[in-house]
Order: structure tokens, then C-alpha cells, then sequence
């Protein structure tokens, strides 16, 4: 991880309120929740919720567990107080047994066969291959028997489809011409974040069986993301980031940002109201214990 990112602070909030967020990660969910009715579950007791940011994975879980299903308690853990904070404060209308874990997920110690699903949204590509496998390992004893990870990504080689591919240069050059335009030079050399590393759907396939699940289903889900929802992630500093290594990352944010509007002008898709957009991919996997 880029050393100039603490791990404390939480900005992927706009990101996680748009609506080409939430829908794919609706969709993501629904699918979820689908396959444990289809598995005869009938109710949880507890929910494992990995790198829980402010809630939202949490927030549409609920929205889509039928009626009966939502007493359950839910354990949260992110590695950033700041985001626990919000996500208290965004879900206790929803959830009565709520609890905070403050932990990195390689560091977890709750009890072993303590919870019934564990859903890790939108976090596990930031994570080394290694501590990947481990973690798993650790959610999977965290887990009953029968119990099920869900986890979903965009960040994963086929998330950007090939026609896709021409945005994605403009932008960097975009925002690479910007830097130069500011006199903004490189401080570092070799800052490969986590997030860089775009693991192929296969990768994630065989990872959950290595650690000892059964894979129950993957699925891809295609999002058209409008420019206002790439301004958002492209300003999300763990996406500057990896994007624009070793520049400094308050300036790989602006200029990632300023980048997103000649790059789809250029390469983007036009919807029926006129607007341009760039179809992004996510990838869902669904593990048994
Ligand atoms: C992109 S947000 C996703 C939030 C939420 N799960 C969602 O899908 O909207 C990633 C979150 O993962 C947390 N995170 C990153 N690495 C982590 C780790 N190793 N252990 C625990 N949390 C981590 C960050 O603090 C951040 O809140």
C-alpha cells in the first residue's frame, strides 16, 4: 500500500453513494441472497462484514434478506476508525445488534464458527495474493459449517472490457500531461499498490478453494458508469494511487479527477438522454464452507 495513504482515513463515501454503485452492488447481493434461499437456508444468526467502510454492503443486504432474516447480528470490521464511525451512525436505524470490530482482516481474532455468511464487498484487491489466502483461511474458521463468504471486486483482470481500454490511456495521459503542466514530479519509484494488480476471474475461482471452500457460483456484473461516478473514484486516493504511482497523492487525486471529463468526451458510450459512459465490470463470488 502507498505509504502516503493512512490507513485510518476513509474517502470512498461518494463513490458508495452513486447510483451505478449501488445498483451493481445490488445486483451483486440479490444474486447472494438467492443462492442461500436456494441452499435451504432460512435465517442467519450472524453476519461477518469485512472491510466494512460506511456500511453500504450492510445497508443493502438488508434491503434485500427477506423480512424474517433481519434479526441477525452484525459485526462490522474495517481497519479505519473513521469509517466504523460512519457506518454506526448510517446503520443503526437498520441493524439492532450492531458491533464495531476495529481490525485489519489479517489480524481478526473472532471466535471460530461464530457467524453464519461473511460478506467482503469491494475490498479484497487490496490485499497481497498472500494475506489474500490467508484471510480467506481465517474467515473460513470464523464461519459455521455450511456458512457462506461472499465477496465481490472490480478490480480484477476482465473488469475492463478491451474497447474499454482506449479511456483508461487517455485518462493517464491526460492526468500525466497535468503533472507536467504543474511541474509536479515523481517523489517515488516503485509504489505498485495493491490495487494495481488486476488478478484474473480464474485467480479468485481457485483462491476460495485453496482455502478450503466449496465455489458455488461466480458471476459478472456490467456497469455503465457515467462521469460523475468516475470523477468519484478516480478522486479516491487508494485508486489515484495505483493509478498514477509515485506522485504525490493529493495531486494524483486532482488529476486523476480532472482527467475523467476529455477522456470519456473521447472514448465514452452515449446513453439515450445523450450522455457519455464506460461500462466497468464486477466480478461476485459465492463460497461454502
Ligand atoms: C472500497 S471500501 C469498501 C467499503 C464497503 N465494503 C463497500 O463495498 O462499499 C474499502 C474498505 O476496506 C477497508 N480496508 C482496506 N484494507 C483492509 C484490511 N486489510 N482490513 C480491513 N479493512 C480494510 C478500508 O478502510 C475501506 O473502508
Amino acid at each position: 500500500m502507498n505509504e502516503e495513504i493512512n490507513k485510518e482515513d476513509y474517502n470512498f463515501e461518494p463513490f458508495a453513494d452513486t447510483e451505478e454503485y449501488r445498483q451493481v452492488n445490488s445486483e451483486c447481493i440479490n444474486s447472494w441472497v438467492r443462492i442461500m434461499k436456494q441452499k435451504g437456508i432460512s435465517g442467519l444468526e450472524g453476519v461477518l462484514d469485512v472491510a466494512t467502510g460506511a456500511g453500504t454492503m450492510v445497508q443493502l443486504v438488508f434491503d434485500s434478506l427477506p423480512e424474517t432474516w433481519k434479526k441477525a447480528a452484525v459485526l462490522c470490521l474495517d481497519q479505519s476508525s473513521e469509517a466504523l464511525k460512519l457506518a454506526q451512525s448510517k446503520l443503526e436505524k437498520t441493524v439492532e445488534k450492531l458491533k464495531l470490530i476495529h481490525s485489519s482482516i489479517e489480524d481478526m481474532t473472532i471466535p471460530d464458527q461464530s457467524v453464519d455468511i461473511a460478506v467482503w464487498g469491494n475490498g479484497i484487491h487490496y490485499l497481497s495474493a498472500d494475506d489474500q489466502l490467508q484471510s480467506v483461511k481465517r474467515i473460513k474458521r470464523a464461519l459455521k459449517p455450511g456458512g457462506f463468504l461472499f465477496f465481490n471486486t472490480a478490480f480484477y483482470e476482465e473488469a475492463r472490457p478491451v474497447e474499454t481500454l482506449p479511456f483508461y490511456r487517455t485518462q493517464i495521459k491526460t492526468a500525466v500531461q497535468y503533472m507536467r503542466d504543474h511541474g509536479i514530479k515523481r517523489v517515488k519509484t516503485d509504489t505498485r499498490t495493491e490495487a494495481a494488480k488486476f488478478l484474473p476471474r480464474s485467480y479468485y475461482e481457485n483462491l476460495v478453494q485453496e482455502a478450503g471452500f466449496k465455489l458455488v457460483d461466480a458471476k459478472e456484473f456490467a456497469v455503465d458508469m457515467h462521469k460523475e461516478a468516475w470523477e468519484y473514484i478516480s478522486a479516491f486516493q487508494q485508486y489515484a494511487a495505483g493509478a498514477l504511482r509515485g506522485y504525490p497523492i493529493d495531486d494524483a487525486v486532482n488529476a486523476m479527477r480532472d482527467s475523467v471529463g476529455p477522456a470519456i468526451e473521447l472514448h465514452g458510450n452515449i446513453d439515450q438522454d445523450g450522455n457519455p459512459y464506460i461500462t466497468r465490470k464486477w466480478l461476485a463470488i459465492s463460497a461454502q464452507v
